[in-house]
């Protein structure tokens, strides 16, 4: 089956194809002649993962599906969230967000954290919501290369390594991206036999 990725992003791709698995083929935007920045301008994770996912059904009529993560700190009343791409500067400079991320943590002694992941799919017109999470805490100092963003600075509960000093295997493994993607494939597998 094909089905249509709210992503030109190379890696997040290749992530998800691999957790869905050969059944489906992931086509991009760009394939389907989408070439402008597709819009995600509302204040939580869901609205910008359904705006995304309708705005390209409506110009492709196509099954597809979008997400949106953010990282929500205990100490910082969820922040960054739904900001976590722009907390730093307007644009995606994971080494600024990570910056100010530790600056603004300093001397806290909670450093509780969570990724949360929504991905909005819509199939055969229909809208359905997925959503995964991973709890963990925010280090003193970034640790590891792999990854991507905040990786360097967030430990998994249950783990001593950082998400990017983990293999990526095993971080799709628990990852929020990982379980919510592993709930769409469930559900499209279950739907779509
Ligand atoms: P997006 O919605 O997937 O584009 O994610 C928004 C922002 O959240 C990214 O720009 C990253 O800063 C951060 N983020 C999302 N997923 C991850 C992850 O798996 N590890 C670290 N940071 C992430």
């Amino acid at each position: 089956m094909k089905i249509l990725f709210a992503t030109n992003n190379a890696h997040k791709l290749q992530e998800v194809q691999q957790i869905l698995g050969a059944d489906y083929l992931l086509v991009t935007p760009h394939q389907c002649g989408v070439d402008e920045e597709i819009p995600e301008e509302q204040e939580t994770l869901e609205g910008n993962a359904l705006q995304k996912a309708r705005y390209l059904f409506e110009r492709t009529g196509l099954d597809c599906f979008a997400d949106d993560t953010g990282l929500e700190v205990a100490a910082l009343n969820g922040a960054p969230g739904v900001h976590s791409a722009r907390y730093a500067t307007s644009g995606h400079d994971f080494a600024a967000n990570m910056r100010l991320l530790l600056h603004n943590l300093e001397g806290v002694e909670d450093r509780s954290a969570r990724f949360r992941t929504v991905v909005a799919l819509i199939l055969g017109g229909q809208e359905y919501l997925f959503e995964g999470e991973v709890r963990g805490t925010i280090m003193q100092e970034p640790a590891g290369e792999g990854g991507f963003g905040y990786d360097p600075v967030f430990r998994p509960e249950g783990y001593d390594l950082s998400f990017a000093e983990m293999a990526p295997e095993e971080k799709n493994r628990i990852s929020h991206r990982g379980r919510a993607v592993a709930k769409l494939a469930a559900f499209l597998a279950e739907h779509c036999k």
